[in-house]
């Protein structure tokens, strides 16, 4: 009887494995409670390091998650060097825009002295993207862990998955819907563009032939603004930079909304959220109400962080995030 009873628990036990794994065993924020102790302390105090030195790496870090999520899930693959296949950071929405890279390796070697081989580039991304917003003035949000990181980085995945600045709201909204995220999460999240800055090759179209009539300017443009962004972006220096994308740019806050809501949002995307119902509600909550915006848009980053996670026995742990362990050998 005895014997039976433990069998039926050691089976009972299996199965529950079996079905977490099954089932892509969850994230969770005491992942490391007991394998890395220090990995949120090590993490902050880099990120703080790594944005005192340049105030551009906040958007930077925060930009870098959010490209790893939406191209194969948050699995670090925005951060494999190219090799024999071109890589996502490689592809046109990332190539000479995306910054950060040897800041994250900076990052993962502080996190590998504290925990060697335990902690994913995948959750590094999530825990530096939160650290950086705080540190610039965002709100705090917990972040759930445990991601794997993939093997796999694509430059035509990321060239067909990121959504593009010239983008109408029904496709933006479509574009995330691809990866779980709904209408809401998309106008939230659109709020991370209160950091950084752009280079004019995104409003160049909007400012001298909108819609390919020579000296159009896109209506839906605050026209002080418009012949502001003219002298900052001649037409012909699309490498130049606009510098803010709002206009208190080194501050996480709800500015960004205040702007497009004002018709001074910088591209297409941003201007588009005035063009649905749902997406002016939520523009102009956001401009009234700065506390519910910064919460708000933890609760979509969790949602983000959460895309097609590799968990369990998936993926690995990277020793380096440029690159996969062995040569990618196994
Ligand atoms: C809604 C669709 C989105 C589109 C079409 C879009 C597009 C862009 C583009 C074109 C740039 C400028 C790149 C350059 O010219 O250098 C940019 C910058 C940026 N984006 Fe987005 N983005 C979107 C959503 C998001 C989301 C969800 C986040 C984060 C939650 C985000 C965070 C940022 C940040 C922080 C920058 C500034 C980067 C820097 O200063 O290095 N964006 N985005
Ligand atoms: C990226 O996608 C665009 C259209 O979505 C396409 O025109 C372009 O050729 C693609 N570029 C690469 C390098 O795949
Ligand atoms: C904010 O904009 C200025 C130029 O307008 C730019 O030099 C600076 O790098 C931007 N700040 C951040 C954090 O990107
Ligand atoms: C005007 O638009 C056409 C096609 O839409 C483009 O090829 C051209 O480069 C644009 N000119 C300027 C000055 O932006
Ligand atoms: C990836 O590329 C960067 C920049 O070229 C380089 O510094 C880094 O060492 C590379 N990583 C690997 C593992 O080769």
């Amino acid at each position: 009887m005895a014997v039976v009873g433990l069998r039926c628990q050691v089976i009972l036990f299996a199965l529950l494995i079996m079905a977490s794994v099954a089932y892509g065993a969850k994230l969770s924020k005491s992942h490391y409670y007991r394998t890395c102790p220090k990995l949120e302390t090590v993490v902050r105090n880099k990120v703080n390091e790594i944005v005192n030195a340049d105030l551009g790496m906040a958007p930077g870090l925060l930009r870098l998650h959010f490209h790893d999520c939406f191209v194969r899930g948050c699995d670090g693959s925005v951060l494999l060097n190219s090799s024999s296949n071109s890589a996502e950071m490689d592809a046109p929405p990332n190539a000479g825009s995306l910054r950060g890279f040897a800041e994250v390796d900076s990052i993962k070697a502080e996190v590998e002295k504290a925990c060697p081989g335990v902690v994913s580039c995948a959750d590094i991304l999530a825990l530096a993207a939160r650290d950086a917003v705080v540190k610039v003035g965002g709100k705090y949000w917990s972040v759930p862990l445990g991601r794997k990181d993939g093997f796999i980085s694509s430059l035509v995945e990321a060239n067909s998955s990121l959504p593009s600045p010239f983008m109408t709201f029904a496709q933006l909204v479509e574009n995330f819907a691809a990866v779980g995220l709904n209408a809401k999460d998309m106008v939230i999240l659109s709020g991370g563009h209160t950091i950084g800055q752009a280079h004019c090759a995104v409003v160049i179209p909007r400012l001298y032939n909108f819609s390919g009539v020579p000296g159009a300017t896109d209506p839906s443009l605050d026209p002080t603004f418009a012949d502001m962004l003219r002298t900052l972006c001649p037409s012909d220096e699309p490498l130049t930079f606009v510098g803010q994308m709002d206009a208190t740019n080194g501050t996480f806050d709800n500015e960004y909304f205040t702007d497009v809501k004002s018709q001074r949002g910088l591209f297409s995307s941003d201007a588009a959220l005035l063009t649905s119902p749902l997406g002016r509600r939520i523009v102009r909550e956001s401009a009234a109400y700065p506390g519910s915006f910064l919460r708000e848009f933890g609760k979509s980053m969790v949602k983000m962080g959460n895309i097609d996670v590799l968990t369990g026995s998936a993926g690995e742990i990277r020793r380096v995030c440029s690159a996969v362990n062995n040569n990618g050998n196994y």
